[in-house]
């Protein structure tokens, strides 16, 4: 399907300032290990989707909480020099949330957060947005802030008929499934096992219409997407990249699916676009540090050309 339209998105998610340490190796527990550096960088999984979708030509507003700190300060000029619409970001006492991450020699890393002022995203404040929300082509949350604020913004979106992107991490064992009607769920493999409780495709397939969800999308590192819907399961290759830091790979992959989608596009070229993306951002360390622009993925994407070949898993059938 060629492209309709700019998409119009309204990320509901938060923002963290993200304190990362390098590591030779990640600890297990009770242990202590020495960092080899530390780095102070923007982050949070709402901002970093607001931010990737922006960089593929979306026109985002993001809802959401900073503290009335000097980070909270810088966070906002950041947001605006690069574009995102930061008038429905609200300042709130106290300071920005933060993120301890360790990222180890190979990439892979530990989260720990503080909500901070992510918690003041409270269901009066959702409330207030019902006219932003009601109006927006896409809304893409992810569960990075109180539940019952996300809740109630999926069903202002549901009310409106508005199609809602839900990138559930991180996940939550309390998320009432079947509650909310949502268009596109995006996980990754270790959340989608948790989620739907099966290492196979086709009984997540299966579960599809009980928990209301029309697509399940399930990012596989550096192996193919599964795309789930309720009549068949497609598969769209990775982007082969050496990663540097994933921090943010999924960030990264949920705002490009964001934009790209909402240009009226199919799914699967959609996701085509976002396994680019996710992969490219791996390149840099820090979460939004390796964020592309759409030029890079759409010249990734021609460098890559035998790379797309959206095959069926299993059946023939089109999507429903
Ligand atoms: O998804 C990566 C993000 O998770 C980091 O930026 C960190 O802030 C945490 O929210």
């Amino acid at each position: 399907m060629a492209k309709t339209s700019t998409a119009s998105i309204v990320v509901l998610g938060s923002l963290n300032i993200d304190l990362i340490t390098q590591v030779d190796h990640l600890p297990a527990p009770g242990e202590t290990v020495a960092a080899t550096g530390l780095e102070k960088r923007f982050g949070g999984k709402g901002a970093n989707q607001a931010l990737a979708a922006t960089r593929q030509g979306a026109q985002v507003t993001l809802i959401g909480c900073l503290g009335d700190d000097p980070d909270g300060r810088d966070y906002r000029n950041h947001l605006r020099r690069e574009g995102v619409n930061c008038s429905s970001l609200n300042t709130v006492r106290g300071g920005t949330g933060t993120a301890f991450i360790s990222v180890d020699a190979q990439g892979e890393n530990q989260i720990v957060v503080i909500l901070g002022a992510n918690a003041g995203l409270t269901p009066p404040s959702v409330k207030m947005q019902r006219s932003r929300i009601a109006v927006t082509k896409l809304l893409l949350l992810q569960l990075e802030l109180p539940l019952e604020s996300v809740l109630d913004a999926i069903h202002i979106a549901n009310e409106a008929r508005v199609p809602v992107i839900l990138n559930a991490s991180p996940v939550r064992a309390d998320f009432p499934w079947g509650e909310v009607t949502i268009d596109v769920l995006i996980l990754n493999e270790t959340e989608t096992a948790s989620v739907f409780g099966a290492a196979d495709p086709e009984q997540w397939k299966d579960s599809l219409s009980a928990k209301r969800i029309r697509h399940l999308i399930t990012t596989r590192g550096g192996k193919s997407t599964l795309i789930v819907s309720k009549t068949a399961v497609h598969e769209v290759p990775a982007h082969p990249v050496t990663p540097v830091d994933t921090v943010g790979a999924g960030d990264s992959f949920a705002g490009a699916f964001a934009a790209h989608y909402g240009e009226g596009i199919a799914i699967e070229e959609a996701v085509r676009w976002a396994n680019t993306a996710a992969a490219l951002s791996t390149l840099k360390s820090g979460a939004q540090e390796g964020v592309p622009r759409r030029g890079d993925v759409q010249s990734a994407l021609a460098a890559n050309a035998a790379g797309f070949s959206g095959v069926p898993l299993r059946g023939l059938h089109p999507f429903g």
